[in-house]
């Protein structure tokens, strides 16, 4: 938060302070626990049996303190002061010479990769230890000032939060290539809370889910060559990459850091969720199916709210006619 508050003053880019709620509709157990934790750390916490949202909770915690940007006008700020090549995708790592498509080639004393999914086919085996959760949004007129960022601690509930006059409703998720609410959950949700409100806006994402719900940061795998990633944000990708790129500052000069081995990408892989990965890959790939995906060859399927081919495996995107939207696959399908 102090890096952040200390980058954004004075830039362009909507910060407000804000507080941070979790809520749950049923399940106290899940908050009783977040406030233990939460006071263990010294967290200055406020709890509420109500809420100024639509509907009763059954509680909810308050951290003050936090905030919000927007993340694009950020980026564009921070961009200004570097020197970025666009449209030149790096298709090989010899070491620290990335190698472009179009041949060129950039030698660099240390490389870090943070193409979302890390663009390395086998290596570090990010391909068995992350899977990608799609989820979607509304921005809606005429709503509700919540004065607040709302998330459900349930799996699969709401948030909300205001960007100006809108109100920002999110939910609807799924893993990448199954089936979830998207955002019809949303618009139902929206025409029986904010009967007046107007849809102006929607969008979906896609987040990297590590095994262990903490992010790869550090070494990109096995090897010595000063070769690093930043991944598997499990949707808190705007404090992750804060965290990212403090602990890659210190590693990259070969410095101590205190979180490096919490982070390690090369801690252990034994964890249930492994198997789901592994489970959920097995089925797709001797699924059959004409339309397979460019990247491992698992059975593609059709997102009919979308209109796009989803691979379930490790959550690349096509467009109706076969274009690569999103990696990890980098090429189109064949024809
Ligand atoms: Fe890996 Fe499709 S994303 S096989």
């Amino acid at each position: 938060m102090e890096q952040f508050r200390r980058l954004c003053a004075g830039m362009d880019c909507d910060f407000r302070e804000k507080s941070a709620f979790v809520y749950t509709l049923q399940d106290g157990e899940i908050l009783r626990q977040e406030m233990q934790v939460l006071q263990e750390i010294g967290a200055p916490i406020r709890y509420h049996d109500t809420l100024p949202l639509p509907f009763p909770v059954a509680g909810g915690i308050e951290l003050p303190g936090q905030a919000q940007f927007h993340p694009l006008k950020f980026a564009y700020e921070l961009a200004r002061q570097l020197p970025i090549r666009e449209h030149t995708p790096v298709e090989v790592l010899n070491g620290t010479r990335a190698v472009c498509a179009n041949g060129c080639s950039v030698q660099a004393k240390a490389v870090i990769v943070t193409t979302h999914f890390p663009f390395l086919k086998w290596r570090g085996a990010y391909f068995m230890k992350l899977y990608q959760h799609r989820s979607y949004v509304l921005a809606l007129s005429g709503a509700q000032d919540v004065a607040g960022m709302y998330i459900d601690g349930v799996e699969g509930g709401l948030s909300f939060r205001n960007a100006g006059d809108l109100l920002l409703l999110g939910g609807g998720g799924h893993r990448t290539g199954k089936r979830g609410g998207g955002w019809q959950e949303l618009q139902e949700f929206a025409k029986r809370y904010y009967p007046r409100a107007l849809e102006v806006g929607r969008w979906a994402a896609q987040d990297c889910m590590p095994l262990d719900d903490m992010p790869y940061i550090g070494r990109y795998g096995a090897g010595e060559e000063p070769v690093y990633v930043a991944t598997g944000f499990h949707k808190w990708g705007m404090t992750g990459a804060m965290s990212a790129a403090m602990a890659l500052c210190d590693l990259v000069r070969g410095k101590e850091n205190p979180y490096a081995s919490l982070f390690d990408p090369r801690r252990s892989m034994l964890h249930p969720q492994l198997l789901a990965n592994g489970w959920e890959a097995g089925v797709r790939l001797l699924w059959p199916s004409l339309r397979r995906c460019s990247h491992m060859g698992c059975a593609l399927k059709w997102n009919g709210q979308e209109h796009t081919w989803d691979c379930l495996c490790h959550g690349s995107r096509f467009s109706q006619q076969g274009r690569c939207l999103e990696g990890p696959a980098r090429k189109d399908l064949g024809k």
